[in-house]
């Protein structure tokens, strides 16, 4: 099998001859072979033995035929390396057990370690480096969401801990940011060495901001992650997460080669408000898998016809799928979109050749 590198051409805006696909969170319980290796280990656990973490990353490239594996990791792996003692919970999600609260919390974290703490981590991407014939996107959480678990101690639906921090102690709020934007720029320069062919920085929770408070408390450090980062070679994502529509008008000035965009607006639309500058990916609604396949196709065709008006796009959800989701069908997803974009694509080459 020769290596595919549709994902890597179509984040850079090169012509593809069909879109490549892959999806947010397809590492996962969906999955019943997953399943059955979670009946033994936790994630950490899983994270920590390379060669599972690995195999477990591969799983959904053979099962779905996608063309990206995302590592299998969690975003609250490297906090451990600040000093931040957390458990992932079963049916919750990430828990800290010593919460951020006060200038001291923040002044006591300390500079990540990657080598000497998540060298497992590395090892993983190296032996995903050796294996994949498809890249391999890796990720950090961007300083928003992290910070979010870190302040409220669980997920939270109106992060209220955390708005008071950033409304009340703004000069705390951004020693906070910039200490987890050093973290996810020596995190994320360490796993591009590793042998890493893209990254994602996940800013899942910060479209509960307003546009003018993610203006002021958290873009100037998404811009100065992308910025120390340009340098590298390999394609930036950012993912503003869920509810960011009103956001993008704001990302002119971050350096990111592609734009990760949720369900709640279209690719045209987004493109709009990106003012046609990157690639963009997304962005199916992943509650749309619970429909009949001829349904999930519709949609699917909506998504790319849209997508396929310029060069740079990637088919994605507009966040990750859910545990019910089916294989199988997400296994159909994936011809379909192949499928339906390459005739699409060879129609538009004959038409711009002038044979119709
Ligand atoms: O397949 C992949 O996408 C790679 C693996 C991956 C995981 N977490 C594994 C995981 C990735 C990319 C993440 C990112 C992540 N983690 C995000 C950003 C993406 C998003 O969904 O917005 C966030 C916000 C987290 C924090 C987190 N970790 C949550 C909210 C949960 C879910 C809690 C639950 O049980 O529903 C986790 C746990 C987690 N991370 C699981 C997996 C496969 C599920 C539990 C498990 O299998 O142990």
């Amino acid at each position: 099998m020769t290596y595919n590198d549709r994902f890597i051409r179509a984040s850079r805006r090169e012509q593809v001859d069909r879109v490549p696909v892959w999806y947010m969170r397809q590492a996962g319980r969906y999955d019943p072979d997953y399943r059955k290796i979670k009946e033994k280990y936790s994630l950490l656990e899983i994270c920590k033995q390379p060669e599972l973490a690995a195999e477990i990353t591969m799983m959904p490239v053979k099962k779905l035929g996608v063309d990206a594996a995302i590592l299998y990791s969690d975003i609250m792996n490297p906090v451990a390396s600040l000093g931040i003692d957390f458990d992932i919970v079963a049916n919750i999600g990430p828990v800290i057990h010593n919460p951020i609260r006060s200038s001291g919390d923040v002044a006591r974290l300390k500079p990540i370690d990657v080598e000497g703490d998540l060298g497992h981590v590395l090892e993983t991407i190296k032996i995903l480096n050796r294996e994949l014939q498809v890249p391999l996107i890796t990720f950090a959480g961007a300083p928003f969401t992290i910070a979010s678990y870190l302040i409220e101690g669980r997920p939270s639906k109106n992060y209220l801990k955390t708005k008071a921090l950033m409304y009340g102690e703004p000069e705390v709020w951004f020693q906070l940011m910039d200490k987890l934007g050093d973290m996810a720029i020596a995190y994320l320069r360490a796993h591009m060495a590793a042998g890493g062919k893209a990254f994602q920085l996940f800013d899942s929770w910060v479209g509960a901001l307003t546009p003018g408070d993610f203006r002021r408390f958290v873009l100037p450090t998404i811009e100065r992650i992308f910025a120390e980062l340009w340098d590298l070679p390999q394609p930036k994502i950012y993912f503003p997460g869920v509810s960011s529509g009103e956001l993008l008008p704001e990302l002119g000035e971050v350096k990111a080669d592609m734009i990760g965009l949720d369900w709640r607006v279209s690719i045209a639309e987004g493109r709009r408000r990106l003012n046609h500058r990157t690639a963009v990916q997304g962005n199916l609604d992943p509650t749309v898998l619970t429909a009949p396949m001829p349904v999930i196709e519709q949609y699917a065709a909506d998504i790319i016809d849209q997508g396929l008006t310029e060069n740079g796009f990637v088919f994605n959800l507009g966040h990750g799928l859910f545990p019910e989701a089916s294989l199988e069908k997400l296994a159909e997803l994936t011809a379909f979109v192949h499928a339906y974009s390459e005739k699409k694509i060879a129609s538009q080459s004959k038409e711009e050749a002038g044979y119709v």
